[in-house]
């Protein structure tokens, strides 16, 4: 491996290896994607207060999520299409987190089944379900869920139809890639994706090609969203969801203050606070924007909040944190890692961000995490974006 400090150093690296279609799905948002930038740039402008001549030694990260002791406040979010990423890439990615001591969160729309993340890793994971009209076939997924050892249910709420991303249809992006001479000169270039490729059998969306009939072209995320997953989605659906599970559920997508109260009396044991990456309502404000309002609307609940969207590194994950947040969740930062190097890649890039969740968290004179509050950050730059003047 070369010399890698950052996330960045791994994108880098990811874009040079992963098919272009497959980069580009990760390292992009909807429209214009304001969002998705602004939420790496919203967590720039929150600034944290140095304290010096403090004992810095024993210091640790370990904090509970739903009751599960996690080595930091950090899990791996669900994010779709990464077998393509990377060949194999959820099983690689979900034994880097639970080596790591953290959750992994397997999705729907993933490329490995449930049955292999527990056939191969067989260790507790989340797995993160979409509300689709099909009832038949969600209890089905559910009662895999369960048969595969998955301990929190993610119910995301935020794509019930999906944000416009330019990209994705321009680049005809499908599962697996069509043969157009344009992929066969893209992959041409990518030689360690396609010897990777070849040597498994995982190119479809396993944990639903073979199980459900009647799609047109089980290749195209844009065409299962709008066949299968269902418009009329409301929060009935949600309690009838956690009746079939019997488990912990984690509602993701929640961006405003009204529908975390929601959530909480649908009986979430979590919320994320979460705009989908900047990949669905372009326009909508960054996640560590909301965060502020969202922790006080919970303010004396025992729902956790959560955030992702827009952590690249271990001092985003310490300001969520100082804001209220129980725990956080990154997508594209494991992505980068796993695009570039595989499992090695993801444990890098969970390393890189424990460190620097470390360093900076004794910098501001803390050394446990659970101690961390808003108290390490300069008043004027939290943020506040429903103030009236
Ligand atoms: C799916 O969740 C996506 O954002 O593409």
């Amino acid at each position: 491996m070369t010399v890698i400090t950052n996330i960045e150093d791994l994108r880098v690296i990811a874009k040079r290896r992963v098919p272009k279609m497959f980069y580009d799905y990760v390292d992009s948002g909807s429209w214009t994607e304001s969002t998705y930038r602004a939420n790496e740039s919203e967590f720039q402008k929150i600034k944290l207060i140095q304290k010096v001549a403090r004992n810095m030694e024993g210091r640790t990260l370990k904090r509970e999520m739903l009751g599960d002791m996690m080595s930091m406040p950090v899990c791996i979010a669900p994010t779709g299409l990464v077998g393509m990423v990377h060949p194999d890439g959820e099983i690689l990615a979900a034994r880097a987190a639970s080596n790591f001591g953290i959750r992994y969160t397997l999705s729907t729309m993933s490329i490995a089944s449930l049955e292999d993340i527990k056939r191969e890793v067989n260790q507790p994971f989340w797995f993160q379900l979409y509300v689709m009209r099909d009832r038949e076939f969600m209890l089905s997924l559910i009662e895999r869920a369960k048969a595969a050892g998955c301990d929190a249910l993610v119910i995301t709420l935020d794509l019930q139809m999906i944000g416009q991303r330019h990209i994705d249809l321009k680049n005809g992006l499908a599962v697996p890639p069509k043969p157009t001479i344009r992929n066969w000169i893209n992959l041409l270039t990518k030689q360690r994706w396609c010897w990777n490729m070849l040597k498994t059998k995982r190119r479809q969306f396993g944990n639903i090609v073979g199980y459900v009939k009647d799609i047109d072209d089980p290749s195209s995320l844009a065409a299962w969203t709008s066949q299968q997953f269902d418009p009329t989605l409301n929060w009935a659906d949600i309690e009838w969801i956690k009746n079939a599970w019997g488990g912990k559920i984690i509602l993701k997508g929640i961006l405003d203050a009204e529908d975390a109260k929601h959530a909480r009396d649908a009986g979430a044991d979590a919320i994320v606070v979460s705009n989908h990456g900047g990949r669905q309502l372009d326009g909508a404000l960054s996640s560590i924007e909301v965060l502020p309002s969202i922790v006080e609307a919970l303010r004396g609940s025992n729902t956790e909040v959560f955030l992702d969207s827009g952590i690249r590194s271990g001092q985003d994950v310490l300001k969520a944190i100082a804001l209220g947040a129980k725990g956080t969740m990154i997508g594209r930062s494991y992505l980068y890692g796993l695009g570039a190097y595989g499992e090695k890649g993801v444990t890098k890039a969970l390393e890189i961000i424990a460190n620097e969740l470390d360093l900076s968290m004794a910098f501001c004179g803390l050394t446990d995490i659970n101690q961390v509050d808003e108290k390490i950050l300069v008043p004027s730059t939290i943020p506040n974006p429903f103030k009236m003047n």
